[in-house]
């Protein structure tokens, strides 16, 4: 579904999927060119991270694998509580393999710090994140993020794999949700 679809629930659109699918594109040219010559798995963390990843891994020119995570985050409400637990691991030993994580959001930083210093620890070549959205005002832990989409202010978006309740996930474009749907 696109923005038209459920417009009374969006404060705006913060990004448009012609804008999202363009700046995926240059995230994986960047990607691309910093391991050219080199083998690399891609890791999506679930759920939010299917829609980068699959539009990530189809702008590559090259051979990409793709594995992926599960984690959870205790507390609940819209905050991330940064207590962090694994529902799915990876399938593969990443030992000695370049590896750049996934997601769609960074916004403690919390959960990307945790799965930083987890994957970090089993030896692989290199570690490094590529996000397409990051909260810069919401950052409560210092992640080195390599690969940035772009910074947005401390709202709650929804739309491209970012959910409300499991909604919203499937619209094409990013918009902020008004705050009637959450209040
Ligand atoms: C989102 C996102 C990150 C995390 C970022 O996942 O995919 O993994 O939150 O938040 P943080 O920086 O505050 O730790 P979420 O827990 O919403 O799960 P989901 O991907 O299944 O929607």
């Amino acid at each position: 579904m696109d923005a038209a679809d459920v417009s009374d629930d969006l404060l705006n659109v913060l990004y448009t999927e012609a804008e999202i699918q363009a700046r995926i594109k240059e995230l994986a040219a960047d990607i691309e060119a910093d391991y050219a010559g080199k083998d690399l798995l891609i890791v999506g963390i679930l759920r939010g991270a299917v829609m980068v990843m699959a539009d990530m891994a189809r702008s590559f020119s090259r051979h990409v694998e793709m594995d992926w995570m599960a984690v959870s985050s205790y507390g609940s409400g819209t905050k991330s509580s940064g207590v962090v637990r694994i529902l799915k691991d990876l399938d593969t030993d990443i030992s000695g393999r370049h590896v750049v994580i996934v997601d769609e959001i960074i916004d403690t930083g919390l959960t990307l710090s945790w799965l930083t210093s987890n994957l970090s620890s089993r030896n692989p070549a290199s570690v490094e994140i590529a996000t397409l959205l990051r909260k810069p005002e919401a950052l409560q832990m210092p992640v080195d993020v390599k690969y940035v989409g772009w910074d947005i202010p401390n709202e709650f978006v929804v739309g491209y794999g970012l959910d409300y309740k499991e909604r919203y996930r499937n619209l094409r474009d990013i918009g902020t949700l008004a705050p009637h749907v959450y209040s």
